[in-house]
């Protein structure tokens, strides 16, 4: 047999945005307010963590009522208003596929609303058209990091398990509409950091009693909406695919003492779970053990376990920034992560988050993934945030980024000739756009440049980095030349 050498034919290159992120018009052609829209920024001095985990009832609704404050997310960088010229960019680039996200809420306002939007369901009828005229794939993930406010207020977000319902009307709803326009769906956004907080997707409040044990029934429920989506997408439109998306958090013991092997076995088990759920479709045994041995008791009925069986993924997409280290001991020098925190890796470089830089461990993760679950796999995340610079003749030269980026793909490329059956690679925000996790705009991805400033002030004018002619060889080539 041969080896299998550069990126193959058609690979999909591209790069990756959540609705929440980039649209604004928050308010806009009967679109309802959503979790993310109540995130109010919080200047770096001020903040104690990397986002606000602990939301409760009251300082919801309070954001609900605040007209006036700084949420940066409900303007994002106007993309609702770009689309035709953010588009045209990514197509100059030569972008084979955009990874994008539907806000639930321009499609049901409320999240239970007997007929949907149609307003909502137009504008990304116009988004996938213009797409289409580049011949950009769309890879679309149905939540991303938001949901319709009125579920979580109302229903207590995914711990209940009504809105399983909701989501598959939800689902049928856009599978039917865009029927033949999207081949790529996905469910939810970093499934696994649902129950961090409100504002990562399982919309459960702080202060709801039992919050932790809820996480996994949220979860749980989740999993249920996820087979039930791949079984409507079956029904109504059986040539797209159904993939789901990890926040893959791949974790080194510090040393080999077995027990610091052991321990970073435990903790990549709360990561691997999900995708062991989704993929495989069971419910894995050393997580029945935890349950028994922490008392943690979730309803799960037997069709709801014939369903997770019976429709599973079609492929695996997981984002990969980083690499985390475990110890069996306590008192270690921590680093930030982007929602976690690890110990300090002495091999590795640190973003200006943080981040640890660690792009050998991108092959580590592509090949560990594709051993254990033999789909086609998707880096459906990657990328550099940084402080750029506007120089004065209005250029930006980011290096930095370039190097973050051609580091990493060299690892991809590596990783397809150890076998890896890798399909496509959608870095993260092409286009500058808000942080997740601290709301930032200060905090930038892109290879284009948007004039504005976290609390909202500039021209939203789109320029091209250093980066942008970069990207566009490297796609040209199809990553050859880098
Ligand atoms: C991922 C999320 O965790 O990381 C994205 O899916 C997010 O929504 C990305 O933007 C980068 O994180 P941040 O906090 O730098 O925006």
């Amino acid at each position: 047999t041969q080896v299998k050498k550069g990126f193959p034919q058609g690979f999909l290159w591209g790069g990756a945005t959540a609705a929440n992120q980039v649209e604004g018009a928050y308010d806009v052609d009967g679109k309802g307010l959503t979790t993310a829209d109540l995130v109010k920024f919080v200047p770096k001095e001020e903040r104690t963590g990397v986002m606000s985990l602990d939301v409760n009832k009251a300082q919801m609704e309070a954001a609900l009522k605040d007209v006036e404050g700084n949420y940066p997310k409900r303007r994002g960088v106007d993309f609702y208003h770009h689309y035709k010229e953010d588009i045209a960019l990514f197509a100059e680039m030569g972008f084979k596929a955009y990874r994008m996200s539907i806000a639930w809420a321009r499609i049901f306002p409320n999240g239970d609303d007997a007929e949907p939007n149609e307003a909502g369901l137009a504008f990304y009828d116009d988004v996938f058209d213009e797409l289409a005229k580049y011949g950009i794939e769309p890879i679309v993930t149905m939540s991303h990091y938001e949901m319709p406010i009125a579920l979580t207020l109302n229903y207590g977000g995914w711990a209940n398990r009504k809105l399983i319902d909701f989501f598959d009307n939800y689902a049928r709803t856009i599978f039917k509409r865009y029927k033949g326009k999207v081949k790529y769906w996905m469910g939810f956004n970093e499934i696994n950091v649902i129950a961090l907080s409100p504002y990562t997707g399982g919309g459960i409040l702080s202060d709801t009693e039992n919050a932790d044990k809820l996480a996994y029934q949220a979860a749980h429920h989740q999993f249920v909406a996820s087979a039930l989506a791949k079984k409507a997408l079956l029904e109504i439109d059986p040539e797209a695919k159904m993939g789901c998306m990890l926040g893959r958090m791949t974790t080194y013991p510090e040393t080999c003492n077995p027990e610091d092997v052991l321990k970073a076995q435990f903790l990549d088990h709360f990561n691997l779970f999900y995708v062991d759920v989704l993929a495989k479709g069971i419910y894995p045994e050393y997580l029945d053990a935890y349950f028994a041995e922490n008392n943690i008791t979730i309803e799960k009925t037997d069709e709801d376990l014939a369903l997770i069986k019976a429709y599973t993924v079609d492929y695996i997409s997981f984002s990969y920034y980083m690499s985390l280290v475990a110890s069996s001991k306590g008192g270690k020098e921590m680093t930030v992560g982007n929602l976690m925190s690890g110990i300090k890796n002495p091999y590795l470089e640190s973003s200006d988050w943080g981040w640890q830089i660690d792009p050998v461990g991108l092959r580590i993760t592509l090949n560990h993934f594709y051993d254990r679950y033999n789909l086609p796999l998707l880096i459906s995340e990657n990328g550099l945030g940084a402080h750029d610079v506007v120089e004065a003749d209005g250029s930006i030269n980011d290096d930095y980024r370039i190097d973050y980026m051609r580091k990493h793909i060299e690892q991809m490329e590596l990783a397809i000739q150890d076998g890896v059956d890798l399909f496509g690679y959608t870095m993260w925000g092409p286009i500058d756009i808000i942080s997740a996790s601290t709301s930032e705009m200060s905090k930038r991805y892109g290879f284009i440049y948007v004039d504005q400033d976290d609390y909202g002030n500039g021209t939203l004018k789109r320029s091209k980095k250093k980066s942008f002619d970069w990207y566009k060889k490297v796609i040209a080539t199809n990553g050859k030349d880098r």
